[in-house]
């Protein structure tokens, strides 16, 4: 059966997998390759055990894989079949030489980009899904331009908004498709064409058009807005604890405020995940280079707050402990950095692990999905650390339980037995604020949750 449009993502990670099949499922006229350099990854794809877990991916990807959807390793012919391409490659920060630590590290960018240059012998559009530091499609065109081989390129920023936990609910009922193209003749037909392919299925009053660095810059911005909006609701969380206000009758009061509204106001123990900080840091970075270093303070204090929540998180485990965890035993509920994924990238419970680590606490991890991603991110850390299917037996003999995941599954769990098991004096911290603080209280728990007052028995 011959196919309307051939489409390629370069790129088979927790973007440009869903992202790519998505477009597949709801597209069967259109032909939809994913190619990918690592070789692991796209067998995965291949497979019945899919490389990432996201809630409707499997059914999904059964549905199309084999139909209109396929993985490959093979960049080349990929680029050379397709007349679409989606780059969805990795963009972390920069760890190494000029704006280490804040600018975004852009060689698999780049890699791409020559390689799409190289491989191309017929015009394509190129689309970038990768969050990217504005003015990137500039410097795309020029490097695919450069070659001069006659080939047309034609550049477009669609940025991704999805979350993960809820990847395939955002993507099939997105709020805004966000699409950046020159302003030319050429520009505007490539942004049509993109066009035409989201309205299988989103309606054209959510689909957005601006020009092109509107739409790069648009998507650092929305991830600095919301994780501005986790960091002030964090700083207050502190506030509160010291002066009995609770956060979540704040966070409600201030959310039913039209002009402000409810989401995105949980406190927490700090938001993870690889993209919020990767892309305010980016944007902090910007601003610096193009000299504006109140606007860099400004945005970098988001992080900051964000290593401040973390670390008092710790700290007041330690007091709360007595000054001391040398020797004792606490189990970390939940590893993902949120609800709903295995992905563990800047999960904030990396750090108070680590912290915990160095406190010479033993450590107990447990997490429905992420356990193996725990082990990966804190190999080097020896036998204080071990990892634990199932959480009532993950908490048996423990001093401390940490909730660092809002998992569901951790607010039903028999805690009348759980404390019997413990030992004595039991704690619980509530990173997330899922648990009944007053239920476990009256089991016997010192209770410490986020952002109100602890309940003890001391
Ligand atoms: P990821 O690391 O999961 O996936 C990136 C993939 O690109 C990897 O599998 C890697 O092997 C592949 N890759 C790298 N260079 C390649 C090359 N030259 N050719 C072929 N494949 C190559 O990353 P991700 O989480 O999917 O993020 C990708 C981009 O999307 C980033 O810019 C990120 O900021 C952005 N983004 C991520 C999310 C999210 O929820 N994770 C949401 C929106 C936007
Ligand atoms: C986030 C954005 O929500 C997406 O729109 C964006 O596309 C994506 O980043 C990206 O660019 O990568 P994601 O990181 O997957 O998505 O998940 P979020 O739901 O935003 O959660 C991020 C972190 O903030 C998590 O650790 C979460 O637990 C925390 N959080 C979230 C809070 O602490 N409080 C809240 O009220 C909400």
């Amino acid at each position: 059966m011959g196919f309307d449009k051939k489409i390629l993502g370069i790129g088979a990670g927790y973007v440009g997998g869903p992202t790519m099949a998505m477009i597949a499922f709801k597209c069967p006229q259109h032909k939809v390759t994913v190619v990918d350099v690592n070789h692991d990854r796209i067998a995965r794809w291949n497979s019945d055990k899919l490389p990432i877990y996201e809630p409707g991916l499997d059914e999904v990807v059964q549905t199309a894989r084999g139909r209109n959807l396929f993985f490959s390793t093979d960049i080349e012919k990929g680029i050379k079949e397709h007349d679409i391409i989606f780059v969805s490659v990795n963009t972390p920060t920069k760890t190494f030489g000029d704006g280490a630590g804040m600018a975004a590290d852009l060689q698999y960018w780049e890699k791409t980009a020559r390689q799409i240059s190289k491989y191309s012998d017929t015009d394509k559009i190129i689309v970038e899904k990768s969050t990217l530091p504005v003015r990137t499609a500039e410097a795309l065109e020029r490097i695919l331009t450069a070659s001069n081989r006659g080939v047309r390129f034609e550049v477009l920023s669609n940025p991704e908004f999805m979350a993960e936990g809820t990847a395939i609910r955002d993507l099939e009922e997105p709020d805004r498709i966000l699409i950046g193209s020159r302003e030319t003749e050429e520009g505007r037909s490539a942004r049509d064409e993109l066009v035409g392919i989201y309205t299988n299925w989103v309606s054209e009053e959510r689909i957005i058009t601006s020009n092109i660095w509107s739409s790069e810059l648009s998507k650092l911005v929305s991830n600095a807005f919301l994780a501005q909006r986790i960091s002030s609701i964090n700083s207050i969380s502190a506030l509160c604890e010291k002066t009995e206000a609770d956060v979540t009758e704040v966070a409600r009061a201030v959310g039913m405020d039209s002009r402000i509204g409810p989401g995105f106001l949980n406190a927490s123990i700090g938001f993870g995940g690889s993209c919020f900080q990767k892309d305010i840091l980016n944007l902090v970075y910007l601003c610096r280079h193009y000299g504006l270093e109140d606007v860099a303070d400004y945005w970098e204090g988001v992080v900051s707050i964000n290593d401040y929540q973390k670390e008092r998180f710790v700290h007041n485990m330690l007091s709360a402990m007595f000054n001391t965890l040398a020797g004792k035993k606490i189990c970390l509920f939940g590893f993902a950095f949120k609800a709903n994924t295995g992905d563990t990238r800047e999960s904030p419970a990396i750090y108070v692990a680590r912290r915990l680590f160095e406190e010479k606490a033993h450590v107990r991890i447990t997490d429905p999905k992420a356990l193996d991603n725990a082990r990966i991110d804190l190999q080097d850390l020896s036998d204080q650390i071990s990892y634990v299917e199932d959480p009532r037996e993950a908490a048996s003999g423990c001093d401390a339980i940490a909730v660092m995941t809002e998992w569901d599954m951790y607010r039903d769990l028999d805690y009348a037995r759980i404390y019997r098991s413990m030992a004595k004096p039991a704690f619980v911290f509530d990173g997330r604020n899922i648990l009944d603080h007053k239920g476990l209280f009256e089991l016997g728990f010192n209770v410490y949750p986020t952002g109100k007052g602890a309940l003890t028995h001391f």
